[in-house]
């Protein structure tokens, strides 16, 4: 089969399209025929890890080490990225009772990646459900990632109907899914974005958008219940004063500063800090597939490029232009 490999680390031009071996499933494993795979944050930044600094890097220096050992120190462990996807169920093994053969499928991988390629195999168990049938598959492969991150991290946050909420990085992966499950929640949100992305949040549903380029929501006055800080770019002594006195904001990016406010707020006052790791469930992508049959969630696919141009799709990921989502498709 073929599969866009990468043996060192880099720019985009790393990424090579390469016939590799197909899997087999194993007898609790579904083989999918991989048919969309978007380009997400974790894919830019596994492809250049070596290169990530502890300042870029958004989260507590000994993950850093932890993630290096999973991703490689000076080349890549791991040599096909691609952490969700959408497909087609070829096979399965014998032990398998959710899928068939036939199955129209969304999933996603995490930190194993694999999905940059023409097909892969996960346990029946593992976070994948059905696609919703209103999506292509270039639409249902952006859904998984943001989706199971933000049902588990917005519930983290203790998120309520009728509150206030402002996700800051409102157009990304988690912050795309962010703003559409907190109005399930019946929230008022707020979506914090770059200029180039302002009408996608908006066609997302947020009430109000913010353009982080021109305006500070720390200075604007309006006090939050919940701030979703999806890369920890808003400091808590900055933000205090834009949340109510029982407001929280919940860092899915954090520093062990964050973790010692976490802990200090835990103890004093009645604003909280919250850090959280997302817990990856199933259930969580059979429920996003239900909102987005019923039209209560989308997703907007900026550009497909096949295969043999997954360079030129990861350059435009990475250029600020995207306006949605950017997809690689297979076959
Ligand atoms: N806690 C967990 O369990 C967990 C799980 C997975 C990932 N993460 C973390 O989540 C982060 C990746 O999230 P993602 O995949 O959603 O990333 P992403 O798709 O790259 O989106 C990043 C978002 O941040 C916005 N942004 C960029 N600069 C900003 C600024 N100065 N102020 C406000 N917003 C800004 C971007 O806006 P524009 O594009 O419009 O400029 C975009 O909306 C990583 O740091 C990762 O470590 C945490």
């Amino acid at each position: 089969m073929k599969a866009i490999v990468y043996t060192e680390f880099g720019p985009p031009d790393v990424l090579h399209l390469k016939e590799v071996e197909k899997p087999a499933p194993k007898d609790n494993e579904i083989l999918v025929r991989v048919h969309a795979t978007p380009v997400s944050y974790g894919d830019m930044t596994a492809r250049n890890f070596k290169n990530i600094s502890s300042r870029k890097f958004h989260m507590p220096l000994p993950l850093l080490f932890a993630t290096r050992m999973v991703f490689g120190f000076n080349k890549p462990k791991i040599n096909v990225l691609g952490s969700e996807f959408a497909g087609e169920v070829e096979a399965i093994g014998k032990d398998v009772i959710r899928f068939k053969a036939g199955d129209q499928v969304m999933g996603y991988l995490g930190q194993r990646m694999g999905a940059y390629a023409e097909y892969l195999c996960m346990p029946e168990d593992g976070s994948v459900a059905k696609k919703p049938s209103n999506m292509t598959y270039a639409e249902a492969a952006t859904v998984p990632y943001g989706a199971i991150m933000a049902t588990s991290l917005l519930r983290k946050g203790n998120i309520q109907s009728g509150q206030k909420v402002l996700v800051n990085g409102a157009s990304g992966g988690i912050g795309s899914a962010a703003v559409q499950l907190a109005k399930h929640y019946g929230a008022e949100v707020t979506g914090v974005c770059g200029t180039q992305r302002l009408d996608f949040v908006k066609a997302l549903g947020a009430d109000k958008v913010i353009d982080y380029t021109k305006e500070d929501f720390t200075q604007n006055g309006e006090a939050y219940d919940l701030i979703f800080d999806i890369l920890g770019k808003s400091s808590f002594a900055q933000s205090k004063r834009s949340l109510t006195a029982t407001g929280r904001i919940l860092y899915a990016s954090f520093k062990t500063k964050h973790l010692l406010q976490m802990l200090w707020t835990s103890l004093f006052g009645s604003q909280k800090v919250i850090c959280a790791m997302a817990s990856e469930k199933s259930e969580d992508l059979v429920f996003v597939k239900e909102q987005v049959e019923a039209g209560k969630f989308h997703t907007i696919v900026d550009r497909c490029y096949p295969m043999e141009r997954a360079a030129e799709a990861h350059r435009y990921a990475e250029s600020g232009q995207k306006r949605g989502f950017v997809v690689i498709t297979m076959g």
